[in-house]
């Protein structure tokens, strides 16, 4: 029988001592937390008072700007004075050239809008090289295009792919081609993860699976690109746009809704999270969750999984979803 040559593998093996070093770590956790709260309350207060990244003629690349959270970030880096190059999927009855419109009107200097599937790795190229032939140069990839929907067993498993697709691979293939222009202006990469990569609520299936993936992606990514790019993961909770809606996912593949999500758990206006999203990218955070309070769900899940899992079985909208 094989046994492990290092000191560490004699407590592993034994299961009173295994559970013994889990304890020995957590307790202090729990004994420090009070200490931990401060260190977030300080950290908080300093993130209100700290400097802003001047965006005025710095080059901020959208991807999924034609509704919801893309298009209100990217009204948000006009009015900034950011050049903006801004992406969407559905040519012709896209609103995507009215959304470059505003965002003139609200201060950037020039708009490039662009229509691509970010799921395709040779069209992320494309909108990626004609940023850089338009303006020479890349400050900001905001990989926010993603669609939602919602898993059932009962539901044809083949279905899905485009979720995996377009929510991750179409954030990665835009990265990889945008990080050496980044290396050059020192610039950052906004990833629209969620809350439902960490908290995995019921009926998320491949969409959780997809943001989880992102998330791991993209921590990792970070040692690499770091000090040059600076990364932040966005783990949002539920924001009023069409993605919540019961249209939306009665659309979308997988299992209908019959309520909008909006009207039975509590969710954060889009506007609101988008200007917390470039106010934070800004200030150079390398995580946002909004609304705040899912951080406290955070915690919750890693310290306590049991309690997680019941008020998830307790609460989640099974009093909404059809099956
Ligand atoms: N709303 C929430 O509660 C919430 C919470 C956490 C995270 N998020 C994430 O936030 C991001 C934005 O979602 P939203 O809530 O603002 O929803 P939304 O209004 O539906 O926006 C999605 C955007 O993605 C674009 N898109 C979809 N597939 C695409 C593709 N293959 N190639 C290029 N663009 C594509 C859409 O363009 P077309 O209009 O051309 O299809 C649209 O502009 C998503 O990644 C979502 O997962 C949302």
């Amino acid at each position: 029988m094989y046994r492990s040559p290092t000191m560490y593998g004699a407590y592993f093996n034994n299961k009173f001592t295994n559970a013994l070093l889990y304890y020995a770590f957590l307790l202090p956790l729990l004994l420090f937390s009070p200490f931990l709260l401060i260190w977030e309350l300080i950290t908080t207060v300093q993130s209100w008072f700290g400097s802003t990244e001047n965006m005025s003629g710095k080059v901020v690349l959208i991807t999924g700007a034609s509704s919801g959270l893309g298009e209100l970030m990217a009204y948000e880096y006009a009015k900034r004075g950011a050049c903006l190059v801004i992406v969407a999927i559905k040519e012709p009855e896209s609103r995507l050239e009215q959304v470059a419109d505003k965002a003139r009107e609200l201060g950037s200097p020039d708009v490039l809008f662009l229509f691509a599937d970010v799921s395709k790795v040779d069209e992320s190229r494309m909108f990626v090289d004609e940023t850089i032939r338009r303006f020479g140069r890349l400050d900001h990839l905001v990989c926010n295009a993603g669609i939602g929907s919602l898993y059932s067993i009962k539901t044809d498993v083949t279905k899905f792919a485009p979720v995996m697709d377009i929510n991750f691979w179409g954030s990665v293939y835009p990265t990889h081609f945008a990080i050496p222009h980044l290396m050059r202006t020192g610039g950052k990469i906004v990833v629209n993860a969620s809350s439902a990569g960490v908290l995995n609520p019921p009926k998320g299936g491949f969409y959780n699976a997809s943001k989880a993936a992102l998330i791991s992606f993209y921590e990792s990514l970070r040692f690499e690109v770091s000090p040059a790019v600076t990364i932040t993961i966005l783990t949002l909770g539920f924001i009023e746009t069409n993605l919540i809606t019961a249209k939306y996912l009665s659309n979308a593949a997988g299992v209908p809704l019959r309520k909008d999500i909006s009207s039975v758990l509590p969710t954060m206006g889009a506007e609101a999270c988008a200007i917390a999203i470039v106010d934070g990218v800004s200030k150079g955070a390398t995580s946002i969750t909004e609304p705040r309070f899912m951080k406290a769900l955070y915690l919750i899940k890693f310290l306590f999984p049991e309690l997680h899992r019941f008020y998830l079985s307790m609460y989640f909208p099974s009093k909404s979803r059809k099956n």
